[in-house]
């Protein structure tokens, strides 16, 4: 590459840094950030998380502020929502009529991938001294959600979703089992507004929204009581993307805790179970780890971006390696949501294998973490990605086409945080 060629890269990159500040300030609410205008309007638990790091890099007031408007929703019994509705907006659905969640600030009545104690600890680390306060105002209220988790969501350690929002990977492949299980009896007439934002062609289909919509209604009937909510449940899938984002999360609070001097042997125990839990879900079929449906007791048999955050959890294993490579010969950018050799793979259709900039982070965090090179690899292709195709909320993995939302808070996060910077900076 000649120096020209470096100075063109340099300056694309500095517009991009540009674009992305302005990204995350036209996304402020004040105290919390919608992840796009529009399609989503509220605060969204994980998005926020990861809004926090963008922050950070140049306001960290603000991405401490992200965090504790997220843990200002936290429920009596520990939960955290994946959903606040700050303000009402009828550009969305399902609303809080439909959710009646019973926290403080109006809510859905399901969480969301546990980053929150992970996206913290990055952000405390950017100015120790300046975080110490903030970080110990919210440490009690994320170890009381992560015990929610270990009380009610476990099943032989493995951490299960009771609604495919909770996954944050809505139509992945992982719970299709469980999903054709639920006849939506009853469901009713309702009006999507995600299409009416983004093409549908990119979106979960009408099969699954009714399915989406039936669960709501179900919990909401329950009173989100989540012991009443186990009894008899169709959907209850043990999945690769709340069991690593919590076990890791775990790890991320215990250190913090015994940075403050408190007692993190319960949380000692808990990385232990879920440590268990984690090898339960490795199905032997295919040489990787993937959703298992507590219920039925079918494999997704699919190769997932979820499957590849085994070593954000500080997981490793040989034939995940393996799976690593195969896919990234696949794909240009990064980690596809599914195998681009998988029947199921659709290019554009949310999560069932476009790319995801957070994903890439987690998985791209992990590798390097673990002296892995293909974490440096992940990195580099994901900011190639969005240097050359922008801030979407996701992409096709073949040529980078964006897809759903635009300026999107999360992939604009993660630019700042992660993707543009280079190796060591
Ligand atoms: N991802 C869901 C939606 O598209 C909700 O979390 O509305």
């Amino acid at each position: 590459m000649t120096s020209t060629d470096m100075r063109t890269i340099d300056a694309r990159r500095k517009v991009r840094d540009e674009e992305a500040r302005a990204i995350l300030q036209r996304n402020d609410k004040g105290a919390y950030t919608i992840p796009t205008s529009g399609l989503y309007p509220y605060q969204w638990n994980w998005d926020s998380a990861f809004a926090a790091i963008g922050f950070a890099e140049f306001d960290l007031d603000r991405a401490w502020r992200e965090l504790e408007t997220l843990m200002s929703g936290q429920w009596e019994n520990g939960m955290v929502p994946h959903i606040l509705f700050h303000v009402p907006d009828d550009g969305y659905f399902p609303n809080h009529d439909v959710w009646q969640g019973t926290g403080p600030i109006p809510s859905s009545g399901i969480s969301q991938p546990p980053v929150a104690a992970t996206m913290a600890r990055m952000v405390l680390a950017k100015d120790p001294d300046f975080g110490a306060a903030r970080m110990a105002g919210i440490y009690d209220g994320l170890v009381r959600w992560h015990r929610w988790f270990m009380d009610w969501r476990l099943d032989r350690g493995a951490v299960c979703i009771t609604h495919p929002w909770e996954a944050g990977r809505d139509n992945a492949p992982d719970w299709d089992a469980a999903m054709a299980a639920i006849t939506p009896e009853g469901v009713g007439e309702y009006t999507r507004r995600d299409t009416t934002h983004v093409d549908g062609s990119m979106r979960p289909t009408k099969y699954d929204y009714d399915r989406y919509i039936w669960l709501v209604q179900r919990g909401a009937r329950l009173g989100w009581d989540e012991a009443a909510m186990l009894e008899n449940t169709p959907f209850r899938v043990a999945d690769p993307t709340m069991t690593f984002t919590l076990l890791r999360a775990t790890r991320d609070l215990a250190a913090l805790g015994r940075d403050m001097g408190r007692d993190v042997s319960e949380l000692e125990q808990w990385i232990e179970t879920l440590e268990a839990g984690a090898q339960t879900l490795w199905n032997p079929d295919i040489g990787c780890f993937d959703g298992r449906d507590a219920v039925g007791g079918t494999w997704a048999n699919a190769v997932t971006n979820a499957s590849f955050l085994c070593w954000y959890a500080g997981i490793d294993h040989p034939d995940m390696r393996t799976r690593l490579d195969e896919v990234m010969a696949q794909a240009k950018y990064g980690v596809p949501s599914l195998t681009l050799t998988d029947p199921r793979f659709d290019g554009k259709r949310y999560w069932r294998g476009p790319v995801w900039g957070v994903m890439n982070m987690m998985i791209g965090t992990g590798l390097t973490e673990m002296g892995l090179p293909q974490g440096e690899v992940v990195r580099r292709t994901t900011a190639d990605l969005i240097a050359d195709h922008g801030f979407a909320e996701y992409f096709d993995p073949r040529d980078g086409a964006p897809a759903g939302g635009s300026s999107f808070t999360w992939t604009a996060a993660i630019w700042l945080g992660w993707a543009h910077k280079t190796e060591g900076a």
